[in-house]
């Protein structure tokens, strides 16, 4: 079976103009959002968040359906208004007369593709490019054709093409004006895990080529993969920060440990070990201790311990707690709070 599209893979986006903040901007982060919030009539789609986000940024914005994330890039993108709060957009105020600045410095990948059916991936980013006014029209079309590896399909009716291919005709239509910042909404909905892949390698390359980029996704290992920070909104933030600083925010840290056979006294073995603060068997022979700090310290020290008390030991890992147990954790935490 050959896959779709050609051989050499994406990924190999060319050095932009745009790895430092645009000329014009006011400040050095790329996003800040302060109290910013948006109603439909008596709907709160998202309330009170407020989050900054530097130039060259990968950022996640993750949160159940319905969370607000969609609601929160069409704001910040200019295409609706927020109900109250404030945000530098590229390093411009967000309000009505800076829209047309705004938008010409960023880029929204909506959820859908939005693409024109009947016409080709080439004339639908003619037709864009033309919409978005961009400058050396036929050079950027190539560049982001190039950029998403479909210059080999650029003659193709955008209805004969794969959803995966769709997504990255539109991913190559957001690349078409050079943005600083791009937003990203769900990318990956709906791929196979290689499209999704590709996607991945392309958001990488962008990440590389100084873009910044405001990411929502369900896939939480893929915001583990690309992101460089997070923010976990549930119509209001629960949390922000890099995947590793949340997890030991909200986890403590535990060696996992198996031996051939049962302890006949762990009490003995564990207790008064120097960095241990707790300990609990999680099966006949398993053992979870609960580290003070730093696991890669303490374990040695359960080692010579076990070694001393005759045990054979089979494996001592720290256990790894991943995004997706943090975000497990918030949203079980908040639908909790909800039925209270
Ligand atoms: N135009 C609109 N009019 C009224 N309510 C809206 C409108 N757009 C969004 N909402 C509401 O705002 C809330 C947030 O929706 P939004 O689409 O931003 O969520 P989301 O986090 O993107 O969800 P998903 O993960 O399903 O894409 C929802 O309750 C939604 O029904
Ligand atoms: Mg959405």
């Amino acid at each position: 079976m050959t896959r779709e599209p050609a051989a050499h893979g994406p990924g190999r986006v060319e050095p932009s103009r745009q790895t430092t903040p645009p000329v014009g901007s006011t400040g050095g982060s790329a996003l800040v959002v302060e109290h910013l919030t948006k109603r439909f009539g008596d709907r709160l789609a998202f309330d009170d968040v407020s989050f900054e986000v530097g130039y060259g940024e990968v950022f996640g914005f993750l949160g159940p359906n319905g969370a607000g994330k969609t609601t929160a890039v069409r704001t910040l993108g200019t295409l609706i208004a927020p109900t109250s709060g404030s945000a530098q957009v590229a390093g411009v105020d967000l309000c009505p007369e800076n829209g047309p600045t705004i938008r010409s410095r960023i880029s929204i990948m909506p959820e859908s593709p939005g693409l024109y059916p009947r016409l080709t991936v080439a004339e639908n980013l003619e037709c864009f490019a033309r919409l978005y006014r961009v400058a050396d029209r036929h050079e950027r079309i190539e560049r982001a054709l190039r950029a998403v590896d479909l210059a080999e399909r650029a003659g193709d009716l955008c209805r004969s093409l794969s959803k995966g291919l769709r997504q990255r005709v539109a991913l190559a239509r957001a690349l078409l004006s050079d943005p600083a910042v791009l937003f990203l909404d769900e990318p990956t909905a709906g791929l196979d895990p290689v499209a999704s892949r590709e996607v991945h390698e392309l958001i990488a390359a962008l990440k590389d080529r100084g873009v910044t980029i405001f990411l929502t996704t369900h896939r939480l290992e893929e915001a583990e993969r690309l992101c460089d920070r997070v923010a976990i909104l549930n119509t209001a933030i629960q949390l922000v920060g890099r995947p590793d600083e949340l997890r030991a925010r909200l986890f403590t840290r535990t060696l996992e440990i198996r031996l051939r056979s049962e302890l006949a006294d762990p009490a003995a073995v564990f207790s008064g070990l120097g960095g241990i603060v707790g300990w609990a068997t999680s099966a006949a022979d398993s053992y979870l201790l609960t580290v003070a700090d730093d696991p890669d310290r303490a374990a040695p020290e359960v080692a010579r311990a076990l070694v001393h008390a005759g045990a054979d030991i089979c494996s001592i890992v720290e256990a790894r707690h991943s995004l997706e147990d943090v975000y497990l954790e918030l949203i079980d935490e908040d639908v909790e709070a909800r039925k209270r």
